[in-house]
């Protein structure tokens, strides 16, 4: 039996649903709590739909077309196209990470790049300065990528959150997930040939699975970025590939691993056609 919500639930609910809406999230299910459990409250469909304007009954919102006109702006002008997109991020609250940040960091580089890099999230160096990869690690993510025999202006730098989590901690699933989709939108404005994933963390993301850094390491992923239903980039047809490699700040950490992140990078170049450079560098 349905319980009448209060005021206050009410509120709650509608703000809970449109943050989901928000994120492009349309497709909400309701779990009937069982007979017997106190926790929780159900409410009829219909007062949903009352609460939150949304159609009765509670049904999956059809996937809007994608217009190709406006896809077609978008990729003629991705410098433009980006900054929508750090217009709609706006000055972010949508995660605790907001309260202690100094800076948004967007991402940075070449809007047409053909390699695209994402990391995890600012440290205190981008934090102050609003730039990723701009600290002792940002200094070896350059150094790898003049290895390339390219430059830092020549690719596209991001990362999975755009605000430090304090004391550089992981990033929390919520906070991914609430960021993340602005780093989707990012990648499909860019539309790099291949990105690379540095770390665990954007490994991770990126590519939904849960293993170890040794296995996701050495392959060629096929990668088709998940948007919002209202991102205006939305293409089904674009995807990308992606390689997985390791962190800078790890490398800094454990040096001795820069010769497998070498392999990695070289297997970028071999795929773009690039020439590769005759020695090893010392990355
Ligand atoms: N580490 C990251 O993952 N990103 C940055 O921007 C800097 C350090």
């Amino acid at each position: 039996m349905a319980k009448v919500l209060d005021e206050q639930s009410r509120k709650a609910v509608a703000d809970t649903i449109r943050y989901y809406r928000d994120l492009g999230i349309y497709d909400l299910y309701r779990c009937e709590v069982p007979e017997g459990m106190t926790f929780g409250t159900t409410i009829e469909r219909e007062e949903l739909a009352v609460i939150t304007d949304l159609p009765t009954p509670l049904v999956a919102a059809p996937e809007p077309a994608v217009d190709p006109a406006q896809l077609a702006a978008i990729l003629a002008d991705k410098p433009a196209s980006l900054r929508v997109i750090r217009e709609d991020l706006g000055d972010c609250t949508r995660c605790k990470l907001s309260q202690q940040r100094t800076n948004i960091v967007f991402g940075v580089g070449d809007p047409h790049a053909r390699i695209m890099f994402v990391g995890e999230g600012p440290g205190a160096d981008e934090d102050a300065q609003g730039e990723p990869f701009v600290g002792r690690a940002g200094q070896l993510l350059n150094n790898m990528i003049n290895a390339m025999g390219i430059r830092r202006e020549d690719v596209y730098i991001g990362n999975v959150v755009k605000c430090r989590p304090p004391q550089n901690r992981t990033p929390e699933r919520d906070e991914c997930d609430v960021c993340g989709p602005f780093l989707m939108r990012q990648i499909s404005v860019v539309r790099p040939e291949i990105i690379v994933a540095l770390g665990a963390t954007a490994a991770k993301f990126l590519l939904g699975a849960v293993d170890s850094m040794a296995n996701l390491r050495g392959h060629i992923y096929d990668f088709h970025p998940i948007l919002p239903h209202t991102a205006p980039e939305r293409d089904p047809e674009f995807s990308t590939k992606l390689v997985v490699t390791y962190h800078p700040a790890y490398l800094l950490r454990d040096p001795r691993q820069k010769k497998e992140t070498w392999l990695d990078l070289q297997m970028v170049m071999k795929y773009l056609g690039m020439s590769l450079p005759k020695r090893n560098p010392e990355a």
